[in-house]
């Protein structure tokens, strides 16, 4: 089967990242928001980072309007039922992914192919919301979409070998370098970055460093871009206490368990940089300042 159109639902960081890359892969992408106001705050994301490749020389203004070209907007479900692939980008809520496939489900014909962008629920429990389950996959981004390199391609036991095989050849389409993973918690990235940024919080609460100096340790002694700390507001940790609760449940082991700390900043609200604090007070965005914990 020729993939042509893609069908992006969600249009936050995640989905306006993926149908950015879906689009400038050469893809007609149509891309679903629940408002137009959601819709039209992720297309001027997506025009920002084009204009900045612009900038560089990365593209020239007329290959940022193709892509523009390629990309629609729209609010309602039914806009996205001629399309080959479904990538969902939505809440991290089992429910409302499984309601979302089902309705995609009688809306699509039997060709479309599902795939979801969780990181850490479980494909198979998706995919059983559906009467296709042999064409659904985990396609998984990371943040920043249009920068990391990486496409985790889920397969369940459910999956049929061959549209595995297409969708790793699609990931790689989409200029990622795929890895083929199972569909156990956390797949292979987060069973490994879960367990190492929970130790960073458990590092920090018995004393061995401060927010900076573990910070500092990682990124200049081992060559990370980023530090534990800084990688958790950037990923947020409303997000990561979320994941540690799904892969404790599935694995029972301490090391997916959350640090009382991360517990109690999530509950005063300091879920990262998207709220302006979490290990470090991002006040003055450009220099951001350790919080005192
Ligand atoms: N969107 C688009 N482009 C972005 C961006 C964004 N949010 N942030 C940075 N960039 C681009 C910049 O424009 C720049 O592009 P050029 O090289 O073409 O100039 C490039 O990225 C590098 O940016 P900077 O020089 O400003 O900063 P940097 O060198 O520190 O890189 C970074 C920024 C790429 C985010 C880097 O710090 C990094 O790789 N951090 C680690 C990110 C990471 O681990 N992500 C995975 C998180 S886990 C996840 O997503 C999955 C999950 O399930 C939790």
């Amino acid at each position: 089967m020729a993939i042509q159109k893609v069908g992006v639902v969600g249009c936050g960081l995640m989905g306006s990242g993926i149908a950015q890359v879906s689009a400038q892969a050469g893809f007609q992408t149509v891309v679903r928001e629940v408002t137009s106001e959601l819709v039209d705050k992720g297309l001027k994301g997506i025009e920002k980072n084009l204009a900045r490749q612009v900038e560089k020389n990365a593209i020239t203004e007329a290959t940022k309007s193709e892509i523009r070209g390629r990309l629609k907007g729209v609010t309602a479900v039914e806009e996205l039922k001629d399309c080959d692939v479904i990538i969902e980008a939505i809440i991290e809520q089992l429910p409302a992914k499984r309601e979302l496939f089902s309705a995609l489900d009688a809306l699509c014909p039997s060709h479309t192919i599902f795939a979801s962008n969780t990181s850490s629920l479980n494909i198979t429990e998706i995919a059983a919301a559906t009467k296709r389950p042999q064409r659904f996959v985990g396609l998984h981004f990371f943040n920043p979409v249009p920068i990391m390199k990486l496409v985790e391609v889920v397969r369940t036991i459910a999956t049929d070998l061959a549209v595995y095989d297409e969708m790793v050849q699609f990931g790689a389409k989409l200029g990622k370098t795929p890895v083929r993973a199972h569909d156990g918690g956390g797949f292979i990235v987060n069973r490994l970055l879960v367990p190492y940024l929970l130790d960073a919080i458990r590092a920090l609460e018995e004393g061995v460093g401060s927010v900076v100096d573990i910070d500092n340790s990682m990124k200049l002694g081992c060559g990370y871009p980023m530090g534990p700390f800084t990688l958790l507001d950037f990923v947020g940790l409303d997000t990561t206490l979320y994941i540690s609760h799904i892969m404790f449940d599935e694995f029972k082991e301490k090391r997916f368990a959350a640090p009382p700390l991360l517990k109690r900043m999530v509950l005063a609200g300091w879920y990262g940089k998207k709220t302006g604090r979490g290990f470090y007070d991002y006040a003055d965005p450009a220099n951001p300042k350790p919080m005192s914990l």
